[in-house]
Parts: C-alpha cells; structure tokens; sequence
C-alpha cells in the first residue's frame, strides 16, 4: 500500500500555514510542493526509469519543508542553501512519528537532503529516485507556471502590471527559473524533452501577455 500521500500533504500544508511567508503570495508552498508531486508522477512515467515511486512521491511532499525554518526575511536570505539539511531532520521526526519502516525513511530523508544538489553545482552519484525529484523540481515551476511567481513578486515589490509584463518579456528566464541556455541544470533526457515543450508555452504566452500592453497610450 503506498503512503496515504493527501494526510502527509496535509501535515506540510499545516506547517507551512503556521509559517509567516510560506503559504501565500510568491513563495507559497502549498502550490509549489503539489505542483512538485505532480511533475514527479509526470516523470516517473515518461523516464520509463526503474524507481521506488513511494519514496519519489513522499520526498516530493517533503522536499522544501526545511523551509519553514527559515521563516524571517533574514533567515531567508543568509541560509536558503540550508533548506534541504533543515528539511531532512524535520521530514525523519514527521515519518518516525507515522511510525513508517527506517529504510524508506532513510531513502526520502536522502532525496530531501540533496533535492537542491543538481548537475553543475554539485558533483556527485544520483540515484534515479532524486535525478527525478530534482527534475520535477524545475520543470514544475516552468511553463505556464512560470508566470504566477514574477506576477506575485510584482505585487510585493509594487511593481506595476505593464511594468512587470516589460520585466518578464526582456529577462532571459521569462520561462521561470530555466531557459533553453541551462537545460544542462536537468538530468535527464526526458525532463529536456518535458522542458523544451513548457519553454515554447511559456514563450507563446509571453507574446501574447506583451500584446496586451501595447497601446497608443504609451506611446511617444
Ligand atoms: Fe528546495
């Protein structure tokens, strides 16, 4: 029987509703952590790779928890980086509280710990359990997707909408946290494949998102 995955999604959920800047607005962790799942399920199947699934999907609930740790715009900024290392500890006390087996634990405490460790930033062995997490963890936050978080930013930084539309349209990652140029963060072949299919969306979109604030008002 797989976890009961909709009470350990609930269980993060409470977390991060008890956090200050987790649950609403740009970084909300309610949104991204189920769009993280899902992509999970996504590549699972597309990959064809041999994988645990349960522990795939558990870690993907898990895997930015640490982050309610960091919950002051200080922490957030000084110790981002920490946020998987914070994460495996909470994520081991949660699945020992559930009483869940010590070997599954100590195989999504793994994933959560390196989920931010990707090609190029870190050398090292992936399993094919955590070259999907970290994946999914990219892929989710691109295509259509990619423009809820500068829209939720520009209302933070009190950026106007034709403004903010301008910023997304001129900088390079208008697909989100990746463009074609670093495809190489991704490790395999049928996340590119996932990848290059969001970044045409997001480039549709883009266009006609741009198209709506041109007028004769602005000109001259
Ligand atoms: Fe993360």
């Amino acid at each position: 029987m797989p976890p009961d995955y909709k009470k350990l999604y609930e269980i993060v959920c409470d977390l991060y509703a008890n956090s200050e800047h987790f649950y609403y607005g740009q970084w909300d962790e309610t949104f991204y952590t189920l769009r993280v799942f899902e992509t999970c399920k996504e590549l699972i199947q597309k990959s064809r790779l041999k994988v645990n699934k349960d522990v795939i999907l558990t870690a993907a609930i898990f895997h930015d928890i640490g982050k309610t740790k960091l919950d002051t715009e200080e922490k957030i900024q000084e110790e981002w980086d920490d946020h998987p290392q914070y994460g495996a500890e909470i994520t081991r006390e949660i699945l020992r509280d559930l009483k869940f087996d010590n070997e599954f634990i100590e195989e999504v405490v793994y994933l959560v710990k390196h989920h931010g460790d990707r090609p190029n930033k870190v050398e090292m062995l992936r399993t094919p359990e955590l070259k999907i997490l970290q994946d999914a963890d990219l892929l989710a936050d691109m295509g259509i997707a990619s423009f809820i978080r500068p829209f939720l930013y520009s209302g933070k930084n009190k950026r106007k909408t034709i403004n903010n539309v301008n910023y997304i349209k001129t900088t390079k990652s208008s697909n989100g946290t990746i463009s074609k140029e670093n495809l190489y963060r991704l490790n395999l072949k049928a996340s590119r494949r996932i990848a290059k299919k969001l970044i045409k969306e997001a480039n549709k979109l883009n266009k006609k998102i741009f198209k709506m604030t041109q007028s004769e008002l602005l000109e001259g």
